[in-house]
């Protein structure tokens, strides 16, 4: 066995420590902000569910739930999955709460798929994310999209496309694949190794794949959109002209078809140009209007989308965008009395001060030091000339003639002169 301090992180996991993590809190609270603008409202599921509710969810025969997912058996012999997606457990709740709708979901989850780890995909990733049940208004659809556009651009992404394109429904979606199928049937030695088994039972798959053979065959065959129906083509085109209205540019992408089984009609995703190759996607989505069924519920139509946040921060790092969130401490309390800071921090702390101290009894020069490394700009000193004066000196710390940016104050101005300092800042 091996030995605990050499216990590390599982392949295709991060940890995510400070100063990185203001960043991930910023992200989260920008979304948080947005949802809510948007009427949307938080919603937090297990981190595993019952197989079947991704199984039937994003699909048996898709390659997230063949290959990727985690799949356990608890000691009740009850066979579980890690989320590989956050989309199917919305649903799932919503079947079971049967909540008024339309039902507005957000949220944040990590996400779990068995992935060869690279640069922007991961074996636990996450997901900010959005879902609407129980419409299927080209308004809610243009919602969704802009959504993820203003989020985008409040994160300070400029570089990003978004690429459109509609799946139909069931029924125009099911006489595309028979002449879809019927095109790769006549060219199926061209198509790559994988695709050449696979194409008969999802023949959708061979649209998404990246392998340039691939890519020659579909190109040359049958595009979905040139066959939808027309209730589909009045759909699509509602939401086309409700985002031109609202000023979000897209790029009709007739390839465009999604990894899992749930999607109809409008599909989209967002490409950061600033990522390279096949991980540049920072969100995708759309609709899923035969999902609540699939997983039992009464027929509701859904949409939504769910945006990887390492991407986001990937993106953002590649396009050189300023910090979102910056945490660092105000005050820093270096007290050589041992009896003075606990009842000063608490009220810096309940007058809303970031503050901190050293623990265990150092000495005052040791006291500094972690002032100093701790980014705090001010610090605040406690000798036994301070407590028996009933003062407290402020120092600026990012001042190197400390002597000239030092004062006494009395302790119950503290506080006060405290804030008015920060504020000043
Ligand atoms: P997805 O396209 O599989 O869709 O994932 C959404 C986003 O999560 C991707 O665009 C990407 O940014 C990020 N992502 C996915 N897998 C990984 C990974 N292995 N490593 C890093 N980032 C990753 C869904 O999951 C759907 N549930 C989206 C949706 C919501 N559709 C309708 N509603």
């Amino acid at each position: 066995m091996s030995e605990p301090s050499q216990f590390q992180a599982p392949v295709g996991t991060h940890d995510v420590l400070a100063p990185e993590s203001a960043q991930w809190e910023g992200l989260l609270s920008t979304f948080a902000d947005w949802a809510h603008r948007y009427g949307f409202s938080l919603v937090i599921t297990p981190v595993f569910e019952d197989v079947g509710v991704f199984n039937r969810g994003i699909g048996e025969a898709s390659d997230v739930a063949r290959k990727e997912m985690y799949v356990f058996k608890d000691r009740g012999d009850r066979t579980y999955a890690l989320r590989p997606e956050g989309t199917a457990p919305i649903v799932r709740a919503f079947i079971q709460h049967q909540p008024t709708t339309p039902f507005k979901a957000w949220y944040f989850t990590p996400g779990f798929r068995y992935e060869r780890p690279q640069a922007g995909r991961y074996r636990q990733h996450h997901q900010l994310g959005v879902e609407v049940l129980g419409t299927d208004d080209p308004a809610v659809d243009v919602e969704v999209i802009t959504l993820a556009q203003r989020f985008f651009e409040a994160v300070g992404l400029t570089r990003f496309r978004l690429l459109i394109n509609s799946m139909g429904h069931a029924q125009c979606r099911g006489a595309y694949v028979e002449l879809l199928r019927a095109h790769l049937e006549a060219h199926v030695g061209e198509l790559c190794d994988e695709h050449q088994k696979t194409w008969r039972e999802n023949p959708l798959r061979v649209l998404d794949c990246k392998n340039a053979a691939c890519i020659a065959v579909t190109e040359r065959g049958p595009m979905l959109i040139d066959h939808l129906c027309d209730d589909c083509r009045a759909h699509f085109d509602a939401v086309l002209d409700g985002l031109g209205r609202l000023g979000v540019a897209s790029e009709l992408s007739p390839r465009l078809v999604r990894g899992f089984d749930y999607y109809s009609r409008t599909t989209f995703e967002f490409v950061a140009d600033a990522l390279g190759g096949a991980q540049n996607a920072i969100g995708g989505g759309g609709r899923y209007d035969g999902l609540v069924e699939q997983l039992g519920g009464k027929p509701t139509s859904g949409i939504g989308f769910g945006s990887g946040v390492e991407r986001l921060l990937l993106t953002r790092e590649a396009e050189g965008a300023a910090a979102l969130l910056s945490r660092h401490l105000d005050v820093f309390v270096v007290d050589t009395t041992g009896d003075a800071a606990a009842v000063l921090l608490d009220r810096l702390r309940r007058a809303g001060v970031a503050s901190d101290r050293a623990y265990d009894h150092r000495s005052m020069k040791a006291q500094m030091k972690v002032a100093d490394k701790s980014g705090a700009r001010l610090a605040l000193l406690i000798g036994p000339q301070e407590l028996s004066a009933g003062e407290v000196t402020i120092r600026d710390l990012r001042s190197a003639d400390f002597e000239q940016h030092q004062s006494r104050v009395p302790d119950q101005d503290v506080v006060s002169t405290i804030l008015r300092l920060l504020q000043a800042k």
